[in-house]
């Protein structure tokens, strides 16, 4: 198996639709990696993507793929396969980044995590949202102490009309584990808890409704690209209360479907006891840079600003993490197990226990 730096790391990339496709594009921006399998059930599309990057292994399995001689693996498929594909590639000591979600519960995240720790592999999850300028930035000012001690936070990811794919693998809660909330709610909710210095989050109180796409509205008009037929089984807006270690709280709301502005909205709200800001993407991901305000006093006096931030490079970022990280070694390897995205997932678990009991759940 070729680590070291001297030898081109072998890679292969499991799934051909959007998030695929960055990674698949992402590795062969970076020297002495080589993509070497890809795997996807659409027929024409696999020979096109094979073709355009040079990728002679193709392959309909991920089963198949995986026989190959590989260092490490993309997971990019339904989030029902990311837990079977990771433990499997894991278990012959490939390394792992998988696609967010982590996995579609916390029980599938623990095995995950319990087989890269078993190998001594890295897993990591794709977090790109995190990776951007603008977020990047607000954490600098955080860390610095800028804002003092945050004690009340809030984070959105919003859309009018955005359930990706009706009735395809998304909106089954059988293949995707959630609506939103663990769609586009996890993105939130691991660039918040980052942005607030990882706190313990000790108990979670939410709510979930579907009540636009069971009626076949609030559709984004893109489809899958394994599309299977299934019914609206997940929500489509979700909203969580979440108490902190310390004291402080945050409030996530996660939204694929609802009256509302027509613009999507990504934004980030943080309360501290010597200053504030604001993160307001309108557009979301396809925003490069958002607009970001600070709210400090001086003398007396408001002293605010807005802060300007360059656009992040978030797929090509967070692929080129999990190559350095592989090429650091062991030791980086076991801080890579997968961990901070098993406790988003045990959050997000909370979160849906909440809303079907109607209570507050302890973590
Ligand atoms: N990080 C992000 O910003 C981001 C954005 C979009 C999607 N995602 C995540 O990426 C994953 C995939 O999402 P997508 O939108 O690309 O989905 P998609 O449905 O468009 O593509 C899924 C791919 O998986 C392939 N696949 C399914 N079963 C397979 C099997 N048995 N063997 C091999 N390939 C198989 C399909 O053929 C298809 O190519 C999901 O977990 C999703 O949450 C992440």
């Amino acid at each position: 198996m070729s680590t070291t730096k001297s030898e081109p790391l072998k890679v292969g990339v499991i799934g051909l639709g959007w998030a695929g496709q960055q990674h698949l594009a992402a590795y062969q921006q970076i020297d002495g990696v080589e993509v070497v399998g890809l795997a996807g059930k659409e027929t024409d599309l696999l020979a096109e993507l094979g073709a355009k990057h040079g990728v002679q292994g193709r392959f309909d399995s991920w089963e198949e793929m995986l026989g190959l001689d590989l260092d490490a693996v993309s997971v990019a498929v339904p989030t029902f396969l990311h837990a079977p594909i990771a433990i499997a590639a894991l278990d012959k000591g490939i390394h792992v980044l998988s696609e967010k979600p982590i996995a579609r519960n916390g029980d599938e995240a623990r095995a995950m995590v319990d087989a890269a720790r078993r190998a001594g592999r890295v897993l990591d999850v794709a977090f790109n949202h995190r990776r951007r300028g603008d977020i990047g930035a607000l954490k600098q000012i955080i860390t610095a102490g800028e804002l003092g001690r945050p004690y009340y936070a809030k984070a959105s990811w919003l859309r009018r009309a955005g359930i990706p794919g009706l009735n395809s693998w998304f909106t089954s809660r059988e293949l995707a584990g959630g609506g939103p909330l663990a769609d586009i709610g996890v993105h939130v909710l691991d660039f918040a808890l980052y942005l607030l210095g990882e706190p313990k989050v000790l108990a979670v109180s939410a709510v979930t409704y579907a009540e636009l796409g069971p009626r076949g509205r609030g559709g984004s008009g893109r489809t899958a690209a394994d599309a299977t037929v299934s019914p609206f089984e997940v929500e489509d807006f979700a909203s969580a209360f979440l108490r902190l270690e310390g004291g402080a709280t945050l409030l996530i709301e996660a939204g694929w479907a609802g009256y509302r502005s027509p613009k999507d909205l990504m934004d980030f709200t943080v309360y501290g006891t010597d200053g504030g800001a604001e993160l307001r993407i309108e557009g979301a991901s396809f925003t490069p840079v958002g607009t970001l305000s600070v709210f400090t006093e001086s003398e007396g006096r408001n002293a605010d600003r807005v802060v300007a931030a360059e656009p992040g490079r978030a797929h090509q970022q967070v692929v080129e993490d999990f190559v350095e990280v592989i090429r650091s070694g062991p030791a980086a390897w076991a801080r890579h197990d997968g961990s901070l995205a098993l406790m988003r997932a045990e959050i997000i678990d909370a979160a849906y226990l909440s809303a079907t009991q109607n209570r507050e759940i302890q973590l």
